[in-house]
């Protein structure tokens, strides 16, 4: 099989950027390890900035979304027993961001793919990359007892944080940057009205709580637990009991409460891998960078990453200009690391750390009289909430 442009992963950004550059002419296949239905299965963040939003719409993705996702112009934080509200869109210039849960919107990017008749491989195993450094290189898999060759011209690693692209890259080449956090985000969904039409951001002693929505009748709670601790240990009557005790007392007796439709528990981690681009390899999204949920960046992170690679990949093939995928790493980096930086602010300003001294307790509580006091503290969450230009 001959391919231009080889998609290893079916995630959101594999999918977008093969249609992104489907629409353009360019030929791609994409590799996916799961079936369709185990994709759509996973239950992951819903914020999306506006500049993914704009790419859904520029990859002819963005209808339902439009229809059905909500713009959010602030979110509230909760601390203290009181709710103080972000104006993102005040303090933004104008800005929002779109409540769509990343389920829908890689449904949506399958629907895509199937109508224009994209190529997408799912339940491939043994995936290889070979070649990178060649003018010619190939990935290989394995589905069943065939195995199958695949020519192209460039490999997109977009195999989230597990694939095999990244360890592609040699260990001489590669660095690593990892935080990880003693303490993981136990999640419940439910088909309850949610208990604020914005997101609230809570911080409280007992940990953090955060309570989201999918729509006006699926809500998505989460609080801050031990890493310890398994979602068995948490009954849906203990997870509504600690979450109300972590809110205000006016949002706590409005809380409504249901059966969990989904219940997990995520550890939170912050990485970087750095190059971006190996010969003829480019990461993008999670196979290259991890945040954790906290600024909601996880998906928008990997935005910018098939923004610059859709760019360089038509410049490539419509005007032989290979400046965009030469300098692709090291654009895509510096943005990533500033959403990193964000993720990590936002984190270490809401969570509880078990062994913080007081003196860093007290930099913590004044780090959030500072913002909740200064405007442009509260501009500068707001410029990266929204999402940073790219
Ligand atoms: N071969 C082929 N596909 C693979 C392989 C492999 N060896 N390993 C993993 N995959 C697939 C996974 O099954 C998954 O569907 O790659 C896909 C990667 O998708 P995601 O993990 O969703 O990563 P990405 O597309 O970069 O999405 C960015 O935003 O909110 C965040 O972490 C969240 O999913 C998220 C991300
Ligand atoms: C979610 O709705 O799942 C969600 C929202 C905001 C976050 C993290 C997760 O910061």
């Amino acid at each position: 099989m001959k391919t231009q442009v080889c998609v290893i992963g079916g995630g959101p950004s594999g999918l977008l950027l093969s249609q992104l550059l489907h629409l353009k002419g360019i030929d791609t296949v994409v590799l996916e390890k799961h079936s369709r239905e185990y994709v759509l299965g996973r239950i992951r963040a819903g914020v999306l900035e506006h500049g993914f939003a704009k790419l859904m719409r520029e990859a002819q993705c963005g209808e339902r979304m439009d229809r059905e996702g909500e713009i959010h112009e602030g979110f509230l934080i909760a601390h203290d027993g009181r709710l103080d509200r972000i104006d993102l869109h005040g303090l933004s210039g104008g800005n929002s961001v779109v409540v769509y849960g990343q389920t829908e919107l890689t449904r949506d990017l399958y629907d895509a793919r199937a109508r224009l008749k994209g190529t997408v491989i799912h339940d491939v195993e043994d995936v290889r990359l070979n070649d990178l450094h060649s003018g010619r290189p190939s990935v290989s898999y394995r589905q069943g007892d065939e195995v199958v060759q695949i020519e192209c011209d460039y490999v997109i690693g977009a195999d989230g944080f597990h694939g095999v692209s990244r360890k592609a890259i040699p260990r001489t080449v590669l660095r690593e940057y990892e935080k990880l956090y003693p303490f993981g985000w136990l999640g419940v969904l439910s088909r309850t009205k949610p208990v604020s039409p914005e997101l609230i951001y809570a911080r409280h002693e007992r940990g953090f709580a955060l309570c989201s929505l999918r729509s006006q009748v699926l809500s998505r709670y989460y609080i801050q637990v031990p890493l310890t601790d398994s979602v068995d240990d948490w009954a849906d009557d203990a997870f509504w009991a600690e979450l109300k005790r972590r809110l205000p007392d006016e949002v706590a007796a409005r809380l409504l409460t249901g059966p969990s439709i989904e219940k997990s528990i995520a550890p939170l981690r912050s990485f970087v891998a750095e190059p971006m681009r190996y010969g003829r390899l480019f990461l993008a999204g999670d196979a290259a960078h991890i945040v954790p949920p906290t600024g909601a960046r996880g998906l928008n992170s990997a935005a910018s990453d098939i923004y610059y690679l859709y760019h360089a990949m038509l410049a490539h093939y419509q005007r032989g200009d290979d400046s965009g995928l030469d300098g692709y790493s090291a654009k895509a980096l510096a943005r990533v690391w500033k959403a990193q930086r964000f993720s990590w602010w936002m984190t270490m300003l809401l969570h509880t750390f078990p062994d913080r001294i007081d003196y860093e307790r007290k930099l913590q509580q004044t780090d959030l009289d500072y913002l909740l006091s200064s405007e442009v503290a509260q501009r500068s969450l707001a410029e990266n909430y929204v999402g940073l230009p790219f």
